[in-house]
């Protein structure tokens, strides 16, 4: 069966289970999700719902105790090892709530990383790092080390190396969660921009509602399974009454 709509990636009935010496604790209880190329999605939820958990199968770092997880197709549980680092490597960048930068190397180096681990050359990867630095405005700030780095910056570098090799996807879990309204604007902004004009698919978790004006679609998980999922329409309303009342 041909399938019409360009599906990127598919959860079917994915549920994961967590054990904690005696206790069990079914984080994720059937979570059915088709993302299509070029969307760009927000997931809700209270803290504790497994947006994290759900993340982490759809983006082939873990793997569900039921169910499946399709990316282009491909089955990441039936996949190989050297498969699952291939799809994680240059298919899907990676943006997490605390940045995760390595605080011994530069902007530059960080970035550098995941195209290094491409098997690209080193001269190569430095021009492409320091392209993409320069694309999220931390052209002047290359070769400062993460702590030498304002929120907002340390962030920017985040979402540069999420893009080091043309990702197809970006996940993002809580991309604004630590920073002030401006600088998560800012983000907000970038992330738009990479998704309407370079149709990079953005799966993202967010509470910011200026975010979820942006999506396309907006899905409300609650205690391990889909609550609704809804058009963005709703949340662009909201955003410009706010913007004519000028609140
Ligand atoms: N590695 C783990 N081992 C055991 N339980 C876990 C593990 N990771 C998450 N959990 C549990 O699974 C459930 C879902 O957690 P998850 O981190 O996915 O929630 P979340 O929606 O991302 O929350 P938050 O908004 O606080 O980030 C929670 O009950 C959590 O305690
Ligand atoms: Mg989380």
């Amino acid at each position: 069966m041909t399938e019409a709509k360009d599906i990127i990636i598919r959860a079917e009935n994915v549920k994961k289970l967590y054990r904690l010496g005696d206790e069990e604790v079914w984080a994720l209880k059937g979570i059915s999700l088709e993302v299509c190329r070029g969307e760009f999605i927000s997931i809700m939820g209270p803290s504790g719902s497994g947006k994290s958990t759900f993340f982490n199968q759809i983006g082939a770092l873990d793997i569900p105790t039921e169910g499946r997880v399709f990316f282009e197709g491909q089955s990441i549980f039936d996949s190989t090892e050297s498969e699952q680092a291939w799809i994680r490597c240059n298919k899907i960048g990676y943006i997490f709530q605390t940045f995760n930068l390595i605080n011994v190397m530069s902007a530059l180096q960080n970035v550098m990383l995941p195209i290094i681990f491409q098997g690209t050359s080193k001269d190569e990867a430095t021009k492409r790092a320091s392209d993409i630095l320069e694309r999220v405005g931390l052209g002047e700030r290359m070769h400062h080390k993460p702590f030498e780095l304002s929120g907002g910056q340390q962030q920017r570098c985040a979402i540069a190396r999420a893009l080091a090799n043309t990702p197809d996807v970006i996940l993002a879990d809580e991309p604004t969660g630590n920073l002030d309204t401006k600088t998560g604007n800012e983000i907000i902004e970038l992330l738009r921009s990479l998704n309407k004009e370079k149709g990079v698919t953005v799966i993202c978790s967010t509470h910011d509602h200026k975010m979820l004006a942006s999506s396309d679609r907006v899905c409300w998980i609650c205690d391990g399974r889909i609550d609704k999922i809804a058009s963005g329409e709703q949340f662009r309303i909201e955003e410009m009454d706010k913007d004519t009342l000028g609140r």
